[in-house]
């Protein structure tokens, strides 16, 4: 039980949104979600229980966390810890290979690395879809990084059903994403707090959870068509009335910066000139545009004209859980 185990889960950008919850204590979503999984951005998280510890130590980047990210993973451990029947706290280092709480998913690889390692490290043996309904707990997105590929996260009614299970683990067409990092600080509101205040007072709200689980079916079917222009097109059309629950809400907020504009205009204008690109965007400011692996040297030069290079990350489809 003393053992150091670590695990890596890569992140997950959703092309359907999960976006509020039913139950927010277990983390039952009001919709199910689509995501693909993406290579280049994971986290690898140690954790050792340690009967000569006082209380947890957790550490994300070197750094230890503040008292609000501090308590959600302690939170999370007094659950690994109530299941596995034992009482040693936990040592936790973390390190996370992509931008924390910027809309890049931190948390959808950060719980799922964290649900892999604690679970194994408190000696527990969890079958994937045991793994996804663990990491849930932590957060909504990493209940969808225990798989690679197209994963889908279906809402289910309850702890034991509210689950992700693989759609596509291994894609045999060419799709990928360009993260264009316009903006790598921390986001203003985190996505828990944001999808809380739109549930709770956005009068579009009622409208979201229906027309998602409708997106969620197109999308679905355009996956298995293999068409990337209807991909593209209803990704971009469910992130955007996702966003526009929060211009509803009071009080109102947005995650656009005005750099998101500038992106998403240019992957207009490169579609107007018969690229084949289209935008998504989660709880923070930054794009990821979806397209071809074929397409995508036209696409970087045009967005070079505007961002740094070293801020454009080409994501391919990536894999699920691993132990290190
Ligand atoms: P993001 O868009 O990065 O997912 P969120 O607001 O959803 O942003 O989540 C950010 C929070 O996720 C952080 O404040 C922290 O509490 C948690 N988090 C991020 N990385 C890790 C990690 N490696 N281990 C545990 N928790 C993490
Ligand atoms: C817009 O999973 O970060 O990225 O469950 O409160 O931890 P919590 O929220 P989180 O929300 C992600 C919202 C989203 C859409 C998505 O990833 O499906
Ligand atoms: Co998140």
């Amino acid at each position: 039980m003393n053992n150091a185990v670590t695990a890596r889960a890569h992140t997950n950008i959703a092309l359907i949104k999960y976006w509020g919850k039913a139950d927010p204590k277990l983390i039952i979503p009001q919709n199910s979600s689509l995501s693909l999984t993406l290579d280049p951005f994971y986290t690898d998280t140690t954790v050792q229980f340690d009967a000569a510890l006082t209380q947890d130590q957790i550490k994300i980047d070197g750094q230890v966390l503040n008292q609000t990210a501090g308590q959600r993973v302690r939170d999370f451990l007094d659950l690994v810890r109530q299941r596995a029947g034992i009482t040693a706290f936990a040592q936790v280092n973390s390190y996370n290979h992509v931008p924390t709480a910027a809309g890049l998913a931190s948390s959808a690889s950060g719980f799922a690395a964290l649900a892999a390692a604690a679970s194994k490290a408190a000696g527990l043996t969890l079958d994937q879809p045991a793994l996804s309904r663990l990491a849930r707990r932590g957060s909504g997105s990493a209940t969808r990084s225990i798989y690679g590929g197209f994963v889908e996260w279906q809402k289910g009614h309850n702890d034991l059903d509210s689950q992700a299970v693989p759609f596509q683990e291994t894609i045999d067409f060419d799709i990928q994403m360009i993260a264009i990092l316009l903006d790598p600080r921390p986001k203003k509101v985190a996505s828990r707090a944001g999808m809380a205040q739109v549930v709770a007072t956005s009068p579009y709200y009622t409208a979201w959870p229906p027309s998602a689980e409708k997106d969620l079916i197109a999308m679905k079917a355009a996956i298995l068509k293999k068409d990337l222009n209807l991909i593209g097109q209803l990704a971009e059309a469910n992130a955007m009335k996702m966003h526009a629950t929060t211009l509803s809400a009071t009080p109102p907020f947005t995650y656009f910066e005005p750099e998101t504009l500038a992106a998403i205009e240019i992957v207009q204008s490169l579609r107007n000139n018969g690229v084949s690109c289209y935008y998504t965007m989660d709880a923070g400011p930054n794009v990821k545009v979806i397209c071809s692996a074929k397409e995508t040297p036209a696409i970087l030069t045009r967005l070079r004209q505007h961002f740094p290079a070293d801020h454009l990350l080409v994501a391919k489809p990536g894999p699920g859980i691993a132990y290190l």
